[in-house]
């Protein structure tokens, strides 16, 4: 599974980039907003930082907004991907903007049946939330489960699954089982998975016996 960070805090990004960890990175209007940062400055800086794709959301709700926003985000960087709601125009504009040769994400997906539409308007990426599922009783991971089997009954969909509202380890190995292609993950769960309490214990039984022997490695 491909890791995308979900941040627009850039030290966070250059930092999990640095280890090699982040595949792209994703953003959206509640995002910019915490970065308190201009959207056009902050996301530059982003596409700059990483290779693969960066998702950069449109917030017009009309087709012809959508379009028009996507055109200017599109003009920051050849790794911007182009976020778009799950709605009727949010599909058009995929629809378009795919022809057109970009790349799209389609977000606030909730259903089979909206990750059935957004493969059928050619989306590279649709966002299943996982974490918001859950805040309302219903089984997030389930969803992936069931969109990874949809796709897979068909070799003509070929949106890639990107797991979205992932918000702690237990989502992340979850979707990973579950078949995602891709999980977009804050910076701070994504640092949680490498901890292990039989790894500190291991590590601190290991330097308490090292210390011992007196030696060094040279
Ligand atoms: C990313 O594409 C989504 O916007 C994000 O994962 C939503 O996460 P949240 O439900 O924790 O806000």
């Amino acid at each position: 599974m491909k890791f995308f960070v979900d941040t627009a805090d850039v030290t966070a990004i250059r930092h999990l980039n640095d280890i090699g960890l982040i595949d792209g990175v994703t953003t959206n209007p509640s995002i910019i907003a915490k970065s308190g940062r201009d959207i056009m400055e902050v996301t530059k800086e982003i596409c700059g930082l990483v290779t693969g794709p960066v998702s950069a959301e449109v917030t017009a709700l009309d087709y012809d907004g959508m379009m028009k926003e996507a055109a200017v985000l599109a003009k920051i960087a050849d790794n911007i991907c182009i976020k778009l709601p799950l709605t009727i125009d949010g599909l058009k504009a995929c629809k378009a903007l795919t022809s057109d040769g970009h790349q799209t994400n389609v977000t606030l997906c909730f259903s089979v049946n909206q990750a059935l539409l957004a493969a059928k308007c050619g989306a590279t990426y649709v966002s299943p939330f996982v974490g918001r599922l859950d805040d309302i009783n219903l089984d997030g991971m389930q969803l992936i489960r069931d969109i990874r089997t949809m796709f897979n009954n068909y070799d003509t969909l070929n949106t890639q699954i990107l797991a979205a509202s992932l918000r702690n380890a237990n989502h992340v190995s979850g979707a990973a089982l579950a078949g995602a292609d891709v999980g977009t993950i804050p910076p701070n769960v994504i640092e949680d998975l490498a901890e292990h309490t039989l790894t500190k214990n291991g590590l601190d039984t290991f330097m308490t016996d090292w210390a011992k022997t007196g030696q060094t490695i040279v």
